[in-house]
């Protein structure tokens, strides 16, 4: 058998790593779970090198777009049920599977540590302030080896010198990108856009 990049604990879930990613499969179209598990690789990868928590970065990874194929009307009715942050509402699927994705990560995975959790739900926007796992899982699904957009390189060669620097990138383009396309912006990723970005 091929050894494993990490084995867990036991310590944040009982579920295994190939029990995650069994569910994670069923959930996801082929594609998308390709994603997911190339996400998982690069946190790894990143939270060794900047000695941030592997298993919690792992599982984070895993679970980020567990949400992602949910039906528009899920989602919708567990932002309401949740008592999640209503002016989601007002935005769509592209937005939800973020903390819709943190709820099902608790509900089904058993999921209970509030870093995994917030990795989970800011891996869309950021967050004003983040925390290990949280940048890496952010940064790992902007930098993912499948990932192919103009400056993708720019952004791995950064991601080998510093984390935050990624993420400015990541939330400047995302914001750059929703203005041109003049899409709506969710207030969550203006309140990341004026934590980090501005001198
Ligand atoms: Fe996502
Ligand atoms: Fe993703």
């Amino acid at each position: 058998m091929t050894k494993q990049p990490i084995e867990y604990t036991g310590k944040y879930t009982s579920l295994t790593r190939e029990d995650i990613i069994e569910e994670v499969r069923a959930r996801l179209s082929k594609k998308r779970f390709e994603h997911v598990l190339r996400v998982e690789l690069t946190a790894l990868e990143l939270a060794e090198k900047y000695d941030i928590d592997r298993e919690k970065s792992s599982i984070a990874a895993l679970l980020h777009d567990v949400a992602k194929e949910e039906p528009d009307s899920e989602m919708r009715d567990l932002v309401i049920s949740e008592n999640l942050d209503l002016d989601l509402l007002q935005f769509g699927s592209q937005i939800w599977h973020a903390p819709v994705g943190a709820v099902q990560a608790r509900r089904d995975f058993e999921i209970t540590d509030e870093e995994i959790l917030t990795a989970i739900t800011y891996h869309t926007v950021g967050a004003p302030e983040m925390t290990g796992v949280e940048k890496v899982v952010f940064v790992a699904d902007y930098i993912e080896p499948g990932r192919d957009f103009d400056g993708v390189k720019k952004a791995r060669k950064l991601a080998e010198k510093s984390l935050d620097k990624v993420i400015k990138l990541k939330i400047r383009d995302t914001i750059v990108d929703l203005i041109e396309r003049k899409k709506k912006i969710y207030p969550k990723a203006i309140d990341s856009y004026n934590a980090w970005i501005p001198k």
